[in-house]
């Protein structure tokens, strides 16, 4: 199909035809990532004898915020090498086969097989989600009114992959034994790669072709120091690994996740630096660029609490909630299923509030700091809950719906704006690195999740998730006071 045939294509809800292919690989995708997700804090933690892999809680937090924070940080990576050297396409097909043979690796008894089982899943979803992305914007000519609806569209693909997957894998996994859970995340992502490469003739020239220079000698040259660094970053980390188990050097799952703490502060303060202080942006540029270091750091601590949906959340729902339903014991990994419920049903919800308050409308700020209030609030209903489990009993399975409830209208104030706005504020040189730090914002808000798992068993719960709220809810005051300010410095942008 020629690019104008692919822009002029409404055969798909009045949508090009190539948006039902990237909506699928999306949802397989998103299958895999949610289904492995929701059993991976239990697989950590449950005992060796039960097939799990007995980790300390500590440890477990630790690993579990370490993979799900590279898998997003690896997002920047994997724009970058779809850039310079395979292309958006070929990324996501690349990303989708290493996703796959990722979970089987997890479904194979060892310990080697689950630690490189991850490194795949890091570098797969770093290859395929923010370039499937791209290529949806890419279906769309400059001007088109569709895109918005477009992206609406792929994200309910995104949650009702992640809507189906925990009953699938959560139930198998509870009942046949993790690794088949992984097993059955692995499979769906497979579909998900021959539907890709299936329906691929529907996507014109999208993402098919490299950015150029002009040059080709220079294109050349380019693409093959991009595949020199790229060769010699993954030799590197095989070495550390084969050192690390060669007990040259003591390697705890817990240092690799502080390390990767300290790496992510640097690569933040890299970013910024360039955005700020690079001489050649115009005052207006550079005010904008403060505004989006604002947004950033709300946006991370939002998803500091959000994502503890996985993990802190995940343990207090196995430990100390009673699962039943209509007489039917529901295994725990079940609660995943909560949140994307939630956005399917109410993303239409907000999308006629926000059109219905016209001018009223609240500002992309203030949007932030309303979903910082709901995540924040998200977690202060639970410290009453988890002060009686902490005698022992077992609360209402009401209690963290409604914590899901909240933290899914939080998601919504914050999430489906954030990118656009920060794209918008970027300076236009900048605009196609923001998907990245965006990406970086999450991965950074994820790591902070996992290090508040790892302290669920050292302190009362009840002391975790109230710490948990009133830093959320401060950071959404203290965002409420910046509304003003940030505004301004957004100079115009909306
Ligand atoms: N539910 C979203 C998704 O999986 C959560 C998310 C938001 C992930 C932003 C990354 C970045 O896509």
């Amino acid at each position: 199909m020629a690019p104008s045939d692919v822009h002029l294509d409404r055969s798909f809800f009045g949508h090009p035809r190539g948006l039902a292919t990237l909506f699928f690989t999306e949802m397989w995708e998103r299958f895999s990532y949610y289904g492995m997700r929701a059993i991976l804090i239990y697989f950590l933690t449950d005992t060796i004898a039960k097939g799990g892999l007995g980790f300390a809680d500590s440890k477990a937090g630790a690993v579990y915020g370490l993979y799900t924070s590279m898998v997003y940080l690896l997002c920047l990576g994997g724009g970058w090498v779809a850039d310079r050297i395979t292309g958006r396409r070929r990324a996501v097909l690349i990303g989708g086969i290493l996703i796959s043979v990722g979970e089987f690796c997890l479904a194979t008894p060892g310990l080697p097989f689950f630690y490189v089982g991850l490194a795949l899943l890091m570098m797969g979803t770093g290859m395929l989600k923010g370039n499937v992305s791209v290529i949806v914007g890419q279906l769309y000519g400059k001007d088109d009114a569709r895109r918005d609806s477009g992206f609406s569209i792929f994200y309910m693909g995104i949650n009702i992959g992640a809507l189906i997957s925990p009953l699938i894998c959560g139930w198998v996994g509870h009942t046949y034994g993790w690794r088949w859970g992984f097993g059955i995340a692995g499979a769906g992502m497979l579909a998900g790669v021959i539907q890709y490469v299936l329906g691929g003739k529907h996507l014109g020239s999208a993402g098919l072709h490299l950015p150029s220079t002009g040059d080709p000698e220079a294109d050349r040259r380019q693409k093959r120091n991009a595949i020199v660094a790229v060769g010699s970053a993954l030799g590197v980390l095989v070495l550390l690994a084969l050192l690390g188990i060669l007990g040259v050097f003591q390697m705890t799952a817990e240092a690799i996740a502080d390390a990767e703490g300290w790496a992510l502060c640097g690569v933040v303060v890299v970013v910024f630096s360039w955005l700020l202080f690079l001489p050649g942006w115009t005052p207006v540029e550079r005010k904008r660029s403060a505004a989006v270091l604002v947004l950033f750091v709300a946006s991370a601590l939002f998803w500091a609490s959000f994502e503890q949906a996985g993990s802190s959340l995940s343990l207090f729902a196995e430990r100390s909630t009673h699962r039943s339903m209509f007489g039917y014991d529901y295994p725990a990994s079940w609660f995943q299923t909560v949140q994307p419920v939630f956005v399917i049903a109410f993303a239409p919800v907000y999308a006629w509030l926000w059109l219905a308050l016209k001018r009223r409308e609240p500002s992309s700020p203030a949007k932030f700091a309303l979903g910082l209030l709901f995540a924040g609030l998200a977690f202060a209903i639970l410290v009453p809950p988890a002060l009686v489990s902490a005698h022992g009993a077992q609360v209402s399975q009401w209690w963290l719906v409604s914590t899901y409830f909240l933290q899914t209208m939080g998601e919504l104030c914050l999430s489906p704006v954030g990118l656009s706005a920060m794209t918008k504020l970027a300076p236009d040189r900048a605009a196609g690195f923001m998907m990245g730090i965006w990406f970086l914002s999450t991965s950074i808000g994820n790591w902070m999740a996992g290090k508040a798992a790892s302290l669920y068993s050292s302190m009362p719960i009840q002391t975790l998730f109230g710490s948990v709220a009133a830093f959320t809810i401060g950071a959404a005051i203290v965002m409420a006071l910046m509304i003003r300010p940030t505004v301004r410095l957004m100079s115009g942008v909306k």
